[in-house]
């Protein structure tokens, strides 16, 4: 089943957390919470629609330097997430973290291997990107090429040694927010993506906006650089 621009992959940057809990005169970790939930509700409307692939922008490799309390909270979710997703994903769903591994807990890095691992057969993958950089993640293919005693690295290699090595590159990236800029995020896979940028703010998104943007999809001219 293909969607009906025959997109596999979306990317989503979830951005606008904190700005919608300061509109309630509410905590930022309040912003977070509601994220997460709207994170669960966008994925499994994009796969009720038939698409594939997945990825969603958790936390950067440049989101450590918010305050202790805030890096704390979204861990907390995350480990949240970690123990309900078992329940929670639908059966034909793979879940794949990309990212640098480095500065997990050993409790959450063994949470995340068993869900991998455990749903690795899926057809369906979602990728979370969280302790993610997209420069990180070119360095580490080529240091990854290094290793291996290669001494000319072609684009296929890199292709082949990022984390979402094994995906399609995503066909479109949403970023909710209002900014218009990537971040940091999939540097080596948005090189022909289609970019959507919408003012609304991560927890107010709804499925319909989605759809809005994927029927502009249709809209656009993917020329690859032919005429
Ligand atoms: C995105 O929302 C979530 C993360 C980066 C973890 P923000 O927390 O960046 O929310 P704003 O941009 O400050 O509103
Ligand atoms: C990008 O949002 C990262 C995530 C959504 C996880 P940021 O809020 O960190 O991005 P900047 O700082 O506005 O570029
Ligand atoms: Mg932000």
């Amino acid at each position: 089943m293909e969607t009906k621009n025959n997109i596999r992959h979306i990317a989503f940057i979830m951005d606008g957390n904190g700005r919608w809990a300061k509109k309630r005169m509410m905590p930022r970790e309040y912003g977070h919470k509601f994220g997460a939930k709207k994170f669960k509700e966008i994925a499994s409307h994009c796969y009720d629609m038939g698409l594939q692939y997945l990825t969603f922008y958790a936390f950067s490799t440049e989101n450590w330097k918010r305050p202790d309390n805030e890096v704390n909270s979204i861990m907390k979710l995350f480990m949240e997430y970690l123990d309900d997703a078992k329940k929670s994903l639908d059966k034909d769903v793979g879940l794949v973290f990309i990212g640098e591994r480095d500065r997990f807990s050993e409790e959450m890095l063994a949470k995340m291997e068993f869900l991998e691992n455990s749903t690795k057969n899926c057809p369906k993958k979602l990728c979370i990107a969280i302790n993610y950089g997209g420069r990180a993640e070119i360095t580490s293919a080529v240091n990854k090429l290094i290793a291996e005693g290669k001494t000319k690295i072609t684009e296929d290699d890199i292709t082949a040694n990022i984390y979402s090595g094994f995906c399609p590159p995503p066909e479109m990236i949403i970023r909710t927010g209002g900014e218009v800029r990537l971040s940091n995020f999939l540097m080596w896979q948005s090189a022909y993506s289609e970019l959507f940028f919408t003012d609304t703010l991560w927890p107010d998104l709804k499925a319909s906006e989605v759809d809005d943007i994927i029927d502009q999809f249709a809209g656009r001219k993917r020329r690859f650089g032919g005429v």
